[in-house]
């Protein structure tokens, strides 16, 4: 079959392999999977923080079963997804049994990787990818971490590993990590950093919001701050080759990348402190375009496109540099419909939103990038199909 010419590539994209749901059934606090019921219904709930507000959310088959992962995909024309491990990854478990399980998990991932159905299509690529997990705990031997990473580098369908905010429990500008980037970079592994614990919940307030502020607010301002202490800590000097996917379209980077450029300048401990201006580093990174405005998407967009311009403190700014960085994304399971519908908004909106870029909007070839290709480059698996 011919090659398609614009397949959609979700880059963002949950799974509690059937493992990992057992190991939270099997827990009395949270994280965990536990019956609840209500009057005469019973239904399996899954409560990841202590005090998760509404008594954590409903779970089922959609956030284990593979063919349903597989029919979601067919329903919203998705060709290929790069599945990772849901939120909290191993980040509770002791120093022991973070490595056996990070072991099995990769395992897992890549039998239910390597067992799907060819894309269609896509001449010799399956529909669905991985990211690993690594035993990112306290008091795991960096070097265990380093040989996990050259493990997944062996697993053929594993192409990334997904990381929450706290590595290895001081943050991801913990000095202790560099082995583990340089061991990552010589991998050519993707990072997906994704948070989970989101902002101190005091700020919330005490009305039953539901899950909005902390998802909507706390998970976005996580990133922000786990990224820019990782950027303050020159590790993307050190690694400028390494590959970080920032969930949520890196929170709110973008927006406060130069409050954060000029608060650098003018402070004497931090001044000079790194090679670039702060907005250069947006361009080494890779944005996930799960932000559900066309608005919100140009302006991550242009902020990328910046970055050139603070290379060497010059250069002319392309609008549309910035949407070889932005990948499509869906965060299924997450986000389902509240009432039975065959399209899930969550996923329109997103895809509208592409599609909607202003600046963007007539230009098929950058849509076509945001949807599917920037993904099939990141991954290493573009020149497989179109060369
Ligand atoms: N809620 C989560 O806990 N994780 C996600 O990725 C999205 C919503
Ligand atoms: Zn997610």
């Amino acid at each position: 079959m011919a090659n398609i010419r614009h397949p959609i590539v979700d880059v963002h994209t949950h799974v509690y392999l059937p493992q990992y749901a057992a190991e939270l059934r099997a827990r009395t606090s949270a994280p965990r999977i536990l019956n609840w019921t209500n009057g005469v219904k019973t239904e399996e709930r899954l409560l990841i923080l202590d005090g998760e507000p509404s008594g954590g959310r409903p779970v089922g088959p959609q956030y284990w079963d593979r063919d349903e992962k597989l029919e979601f995909m067919r329903r919203h024309g998705i060709n290929i997804s790069f599945v990772s491990s849901a939120n909290p990854w191993l980040d509770f478990l002791p120093a022991d049994r973070a490595q056996t399980l990070a072991h099995e998990l990769n395992n897992n991932l890549e039998e239910y990787c390597a067992t799907s159905p060819p894309a269609e299509g896509l001449s010799g690529l399956k529909t669905l990818y991985g990211f690993g997990l690594l035993p990112l705990v306290p008091d795991v031997e960096v070097s265990a971490i380093v040989q996990a990473i050259e493990y997944l580098k062996s697993l053929p369908h594993i192409r990334g590993v997904i990381m929450g905010t706290k590595g290895i429990g001081k943050g991801l500008d913990d000095s202790a990590l560099d082995p583990i980037w340089d061991a990552i970079q010589a991998a050519r592994l993707v990072v997906f950093i994704h948070p989970h614990y989101g902002v101190d919940s005091t700020a919330f307030g005490e009305n039953d919001n539901g899950h909005v502020l902390p998802l909507a607010l706390g998970f976005p301002f996580e990133t922000t701050i786990a990224i820019t202490r990782l950027i303050l800590s020159g590790v993307l000097d050190r690694f400028p080759d390494l590959r970080l996917l920032l969930a949520h379209s890196g929170g709110a980077l973008p927006q406060l990348s130069s409050r954060l450029a000029s608060c650098i300048q003018h402070d004497p401990i931090v001044a000079n402190r790194l090679k670039h201006d702060l907005r250069y580093y947006l361009g080494q990174l890779y944005f996930d375009a799960v932000a559900y405005g066309p608005e919100e998407l140009t302006f991550v967009s242009r902020t990328i496109s910046r970055a050139s311009a603070f290379k060497n403190g010059g250069g002319t700014v392309d609008p549309v540099v910035g949407s070889s960085r932005l990948l499509f994304g869906t965060d299924h399971p997450f986000f389902p419909p509240l009432e039975a519908s065959q399209k899930w908004p969550s996923v329109e909106s997103n895809l509208a939103a592409i599609r909607g870029m202003p600046g963007v909007d007539s230009k098929p070839e950058h849509q076509a990038n945001i949807l599917g290709l920037n993904a099939l480059r990141l991954f290493d698996l573009h020149d497989q199909v179109y060369t």
